[in-house]
């Protein structure tokens, strides 16, 4: 296949039609603020916004803080089976339209089990989408249990103890929220358990925190990928362990942009991060509040860095295959149908 034979104005409908797989994204993060209303009224929770167009006017985010206030006031909403169920079976549709063929799903059991809202509820809703998502539309997916790292170990360690007796309904454990002055080392006991226990580990690190979180990370956590990891540029020999060791990292470039970790587009380090043989990935990460889903974000990188094209959308593609939590005749699978995708452009 010659990768540089296709031609410039038809990256946009290769990197639409390709299909892919979405690593890094919060079930929470994918609630539109039209839903939102809708399950406002539904439940007869009242949110501090007097319509969907003054929500949305408040998406204007400063950092990683400023959006996660709003985030967490917007998950208020979910209070029984049917709505977790509504708001993956949203995000599953808009997946199934940009040829995602696979998702692992964070989902953020705390921010719900605070508010008296059960576990059971919360991985029930999950659960039973994702089965209709196979079935329907033909996405797969697994269930990502994120522990939040504003809290305790301790609230983590509880959690886990919710989630064990549902152990068969998600695949690992993450790390996500307010990333500064919460390194991952606080959270060592507990992956210590989940490791033991069999679960896949990922945390979120080099998103707005330094180098050396990714490095606790790796040294401490014991994790598989990397959730964002973009400061790693910051850091040599950092780049180099991880192209050597082909630690994943699940880049989302329009979350990036919203919460200023850059200032524009232009000043991603997709570009670099493939240069360097990293095993970079794209994703939506929270898409109804950060300008769009995962093919709004291949869109917008590649329209703002020129040096991004066919071979590394290619790239970028296959890489998500690679880094998936699926077995390898599943991966390989997939590899034949985007080689096939490719042929017909
Ligand atoms: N929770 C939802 N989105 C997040 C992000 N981008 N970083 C950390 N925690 C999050
Ligand atoms: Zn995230």
């Amino acid at each position: 296949m010659n990768l540089d034979a296709i031609p410039r104005d038809r990256l946009p409908a290769l990197l639409c039609a390709m299909p892919k797989a979405e690593l890094h994204i919060h079930i929470e993060g994918s609630l539109e603020p039209e839903l939102i209303f809708a399950l406002a009224q539904r439940n007869g929770v009242s949110i501090p916004y007097a319509s969907v167009d003054a929500l949305r006017e408040a998406y204007a985010f400063t950092d990683l803080q400023s959006f996660l206030d709003i985030y967490y006031a917007g998950a208020s909403v979910l209070l029984k089976e049917e709505d977790f169920f509504d708001m993956a079976m949203a995000y599953f549709r808009r997946a199934a339209a940009d040829h995602v063929v696979h998702a692992e799903l964070f989902f953020d059991p705390q921010t719900h089990t605070e508010r008296g809202v059960s576990f059971e509820t919360v991985i029930d809703g999950l659960t039973r989408a994702g089965e209709t998502a196979q079935r329907e539309l033909g996405v797969s997916s697994a269930l990502i249990l994120c522990f939040l790292r504003h809290l305790s170990e301790e609230a983590a360690f509880e959690t886990l103890e919710q989630a064990l007796p549902f152990r068969d309904r998600f695949i690992g454990v993450g790390l996500d929220s307010s990333e500064r002055g919460h390194p991952p080392e606080k959270f060592a006991r507990v992956f210590a358990k989940c490791r033991e226990l069999g679960l896949r580990l990922v945390a979120h690190a080099g998103e707005e925190g330094p180098p050396a979180y990714i490095w606790s990370a790796l040294d401490v956590l014991k994790v598989e990928r990397i959730d964002h990891g973009v400061r790693c540029v910051e850091d040599p020999a950092l780049v180099k362990r991880l192209a050597a060791e082909r630690v994943p990292l699940t880049v989302c470039p329009l979350s990036n942009v919203k919460l200023c970790v850059y200032p524009d587009m232009a000043a991603h380090q997709l570009g670099a991060l493939l240069d360097a043989g990293l095993c970079a990935t794209v994703n939506s990460d929270d898409p109804a509040y950060f300008g769009g889903y995962m093919n709004a974000n291949f869109l917008a990188t590649f329209d703002a860095l020129p040096a991004l094209g066919a071979r590394q959308a290619y790239q970028l593609a296959k890489n998500s295959f690679e880094a998936s939590f699926v077995d390898e005749a599943l991966k390989a699978a997939w590899e034949q149908k985007l080689d096939k995708a490719f042929a017909a452009f």
